[in-house]
């Protein structure tokens, strides 16, 4: 098939504390990399920006070593609440579910909504459109998260959050990792330009895990995830510093208004870095330039140039940003 344009994808499964060794890179590698696979596929088949980020964000919620759909981190009252988003860049059009609950793949009712006119919605009313959609309903509970959130209870809720994302890492070999208790902050993201030279974001969370009930996300707000015909971006941290930072929309809208890619993603993690933020992003823009940034000590991204795979799974502790 002719491409008007050479398709770009990276992905995120979340950002945190270090990975500790081989075992745990080749693990979240092991996760990743089939997803930016077939993701990339469908973009060489000519499928749209907004049907590869869903496709990708699917993945990602399945995967339980990630804190979306199944593998969710639960809440402090012991039950499980979703947010997600979709934005697409050139129809500079926003939808999202905050706080859903029993349902496979939160992205799904952030694709629906895009074509609603009431785009983002929350606990009851998403329960409701799930019911309208007749989506089958869903446990996305795993017994690692219901033992962690055990493990909590026992010791009073003393945690701000959980143990969330790429939890493995403990030891040398991929298959004897283990659980790694330290705090870890997650969500997963998909950023693609396809072959028309469009973009869109998807970003989809558990949320922080032992929040209070009601504690909204940034991965539902243009804080976390939004994109233009110029840039798109998709956000993982701590949900409160991002939004202080309105992350996503703040690298978009300096790109929108014509900094390059690498100039508004250095500018904008020095800031959030000068401000202790912990967070992390992934984004593209429209002339294909790719580009990942965190304050955190990793950030779990792969991406697609065209030419090959990459990730940023072994880069230095502390603020990095990059871009090829
Ligand atoms: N970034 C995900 C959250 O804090 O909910």
């Amino acid at each position: 098939m002719e491409l008007d344009v050479q398709p770009k994808v990276i992905i995120h499964g979340g950002a945190g504390s270090s990975l500790h060794g081989k075992g745990g890179v080749e693990a979240v590698r092991r996760s990743l990399y089939p997803v930016i696979e077939d993701v990339y596929a469908l973009l060489l088949e000519g499928k749209s920006a907004c049907e590869a980020v869903v496709r990708g964000c699917q993945m990602l919620e399945d995967d339980p070593l990630f804190n979306a759909g199944t593998g969710s981190v639960l809440q402090s009252d012991g039950q499980i609440r979703m947010s997600a988003a979709l934005m697409d860049g050139i129809a500079q059009r926003f939808s999202g579910t905050i706080n859903v609950s029993r349902v496979q793949h939160p992205i799904e009712l952030a694709l629906y909504l895009q074509n609603s006119p009431d785009r983002v919605l929350s606990d009851f009313g998403a329960a409701e459109l799930l019911r309208e959609l007749q989506l089958p309903s869903y446990d996305p509970i795993t017994e690692r998260r219901l033992n962690e959130w055990l493990q909590e209870r026992q010791e009073n809720f003393t945690k701000t959050m959980a143990a969330v994302v790429a939890e493995v890492g403990v030891g040398d070999d991929a298959d004897t990792a283990v659980v790694d208790t330290s705090a870890r902050r997650g969500t997963i993201g998909v950023v693609v330009l396809d072959s028309q030279g469009k973009l869109a974001s998807g970003t989809s969370t558990g949320g922080k895990g032992f929040e209070r009930i009601g504690r909204v996300s940034d991965s539902a707000m243009p804080a976390g995830n939004y994109a233009t015909a110029h840039a798109a971006v998709s956000c993982t941290g701590i949900g409160e510093d991002i939004i202080d930072e309105c992350l996503a929309a703040r690298i978009v809208v300096r790109v929108t208004d014509g900094m390059s890619l690498l100039d508004a993603m250095q500018r904008s993690f020095t800031e959030a870095s000068d401000r202790q933020r912990d967070l992390g992003a992934i984004a593209l823009d429209a002339s294909g330039a790719i580009a990942w940034g965190k304050t955190s000590d990793v950030i779990l991204a792969a991406f697609h140039n065209g030419d090959r795979i990459g990730d940023t799974l072994e880069l230095p502790v502390g603020t990095q940003v990059g871009c090829i």
